[in-house]
């Protein structure tokens, strides 16, 4: 496995809308072996295939420490509810912002082995699912929050 290079917002790449994988060879085996190594590195809890400049429709995520999911051609098919969700981004770093997100998905594609996976999330797995679903698209997080501020000055706050 190797650390990819995450690249970070101005990058015209986070904004394309990805294309379909297809079919999970051992090479997009790879590059997902490849993400979960480049989000754990940088403290991540999901990462998303465009941000490290592959356009392609996959990510990964790991909403608490040995819980990994990986998603080729997700489809999210049921939202249900509403959620505030405070987020950061590890291609907008330094920054948060406060979001809307669904109370409830359901989420199906495929897993690292081509088979197909269905999944109903909530809460924080919901919100770290549906950001991640929006990277394919070519959407941020700041697309959609308000008071999008240096996340130094919550952590400020907190000591205070
Ligand atoms: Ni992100």
């Amino acid at each position: 496995m190797a650390l990819r290079n995450i690249v970070t917002e101005g990058d015209p790449i986070l904004r394309k809308v990805c294309r379909p994988v297809g079919e999970v060879t051992p090479r997009i085996q790879m590059i997902l072996d490849d993400m979960v190594e480049t989000m754990r590195d940088a403290n991540g809890v999901g990462l998303a295939a465009p941000q490290i400049g592959i356009m392609r429709r996959m990510f990964v995520a790991e909403p608490e420490p040995e819980r990994v999911f990986c998603f080729v051609d997700p489809e999210i098919i049921v939202m249900e509810g509403e959620q505030d969700s405070e987020e950061g981004c590890l291609s907008v770093p330094g920054m948060v912002g406060d979001v809307k997100r669904p109370e409830k998905i359901v989420i199906q594609g495929l897993d690292r082995y081509g088979k197909t996976q269905k999944y109903k999330f909530e809460g924080f797995d919901a919100i770290v699912m549906c950001h991640e679903f929006d990277h394919l698209e070519g959407v941020l997080y700041v697309d959609k929050a308000e008071n999008v501020r240096p996340a130094e000055a919550l952590a400020e706050e907190e000591e205070k």
